[in-house]
């Protein structure tokens, strides 16, 4: 079968992954594929920069929405950031025109999913996200695909990886929260921005989207109550602990029978006995109660290099394989508008 085109913008932390990856893993994903997966273009910032990784073999564009415009492009992967600006237009040109778009930007798919999954259904195009929840952990495929059959009640979980990095990192050598945050950004977990991290606008973004996979509700990010970890304090953690505690940051999601959508990002205690007191470092975990399945956790890395490329390339391979999943798992007529629990919070009123 023909060879898949791929063009991509952002040669950053997960940028420069995806080429490791498919560079170091061609043949195997060739082989599960069933056809060739091919970089020919990419495009970033400053064409100077030396990322690890051999350039030579691709085309360089500057204006990356040119790559909307090519004819021997397939699918474009979005791995810039940021919800709006160079990432959104790109995203919009590319979908409109009938090419396919691979992203890991969660707060794009937070704010604008809706429409580009619109675009997508529009044009026919395949629009794939599932390194934007959690890294490497398949859960947009888990609830989208994997439990499918089930209606969820409830999904909550660990979604950002350097806030349990940081907190892990506190409790486990009473660090500095400054000292390890800079430790979490050189890892390159963190957001360009890293106060979305701590803050909990990060874990805001990807709670938005998984609750819409699980209950079949519109995104409604504005909706989603957040709370970080900035006043979190060694003496917080240290009372934490002797009362048998733990604090994580933890976006909690559920949906009542009258379609009422509670949506919170908050730091919790969570006693030591419970699965996610022992989930520390970068890693993220997500439980979802589904009514058929039972509870289902989900876990491994939630950010890195090696651990986001892993997603973004098992996209690559499912839209290699003509995979014509929705994106939210529904048409976006059939996504039902989900009314926010308490109205007061929804932060564009
Ligand atoms: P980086 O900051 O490491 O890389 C961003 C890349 O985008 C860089 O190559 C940069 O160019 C390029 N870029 C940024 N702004 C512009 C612009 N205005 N015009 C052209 N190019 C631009 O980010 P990450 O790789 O960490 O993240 C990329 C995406 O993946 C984000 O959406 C992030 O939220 C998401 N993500 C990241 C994870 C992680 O663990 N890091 C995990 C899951 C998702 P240059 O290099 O030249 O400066
Ligand atoms: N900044 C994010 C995190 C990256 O720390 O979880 C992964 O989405």
């Amino acid at each position: 079968a023909a060879t898949l085109r791929i063009a991509l913008a952002g040669l950053g932390t997960v940028g420069a992954g995806v080429l490791r990856l498919l560079e170091e893993n061609g043949d195997l994903i060739a082989a599960r594929a069933g056809r060739a997966i091919e970089v020919v273009a990419v495009s970033a910032r400053d064409r100077s920069k030396d990322r690890g990784v051999d350039l030579s073999a691709y085309d360089w564009e500057d204006d990356m929405t040119a790559f909307a415009a090519r004819e021997d492009v397939d699918v474009v992967v979005e791995l810039v950031g940021g919800s709006d600006g160079p990432a959104l237009a790109l995203a919009r040109k590319a979908l409109a025109g009938g090419k396919g778009v691979v992203t890991a930007n969660k707060a794009m798919i937070a704010h604008h999913g809706l429409e580009l999954a619109r675009l997508a259904e529009q044009s026919d195009a395949p629009l794939r996200y599932e390194a934007a929840v959690s890294g490497g952990i398949p859960v947009v495929k888990g609830l989208g695909e994997g439990a499918a059959a089930n209606r969820i009640e409830r999904i909550y979980g660990i979604l950002n990886g350097t806030c349990n990095y940081v907190l892990s990192a506190m409790e486990s050598a009473g660090a500095d929260f400054a000292e390890v945050l800079s430790d979490a950004q050189a890892l390159g977990y963190a957001e360009a921005d890293p106060t979305f991290d701590i803050e909990g606008v990060d874990a805001g973004h990807k709670l938005a989207i998984l609750a819409s996979l699980a209950f079949g509700t519109q995104l409604d990010f504005d909706a989603v109550e957040t709370t970080g970890i900035t006043r979190i304090r060694a003496a917080d953690i240290a009372q934490g602990k002797a009362l048998g505690y733990v604090i994580r940051l933890i976006g909690l999601a559920d949906v009542s029978d009258d379609g009422h959508l509670f949506q919170r990002v908050a730091p919790y205690l969570v006693p030591v006995s419970h699965p996610l007191a022992g989930v520390t470092g970068p890693t993220n975990a997500v439980v979802a109660e589904g009514n058929f399945s039972g509870r289902l956790l989900f876990e491994g890395a939630g950010a890195g290099d090696g651990p986001t490329a892993s997603a973004v390339v098992a996209d690559l391979i499912d839209i290699a394989r003509g995979s014509r999943a929705a994106p939210f798992s529904l048409p976006v007529a059939g996504l039902k508008a989900a009314e926010p629990a308490d109205p007061g919070h929804r932060r564009n009123r």
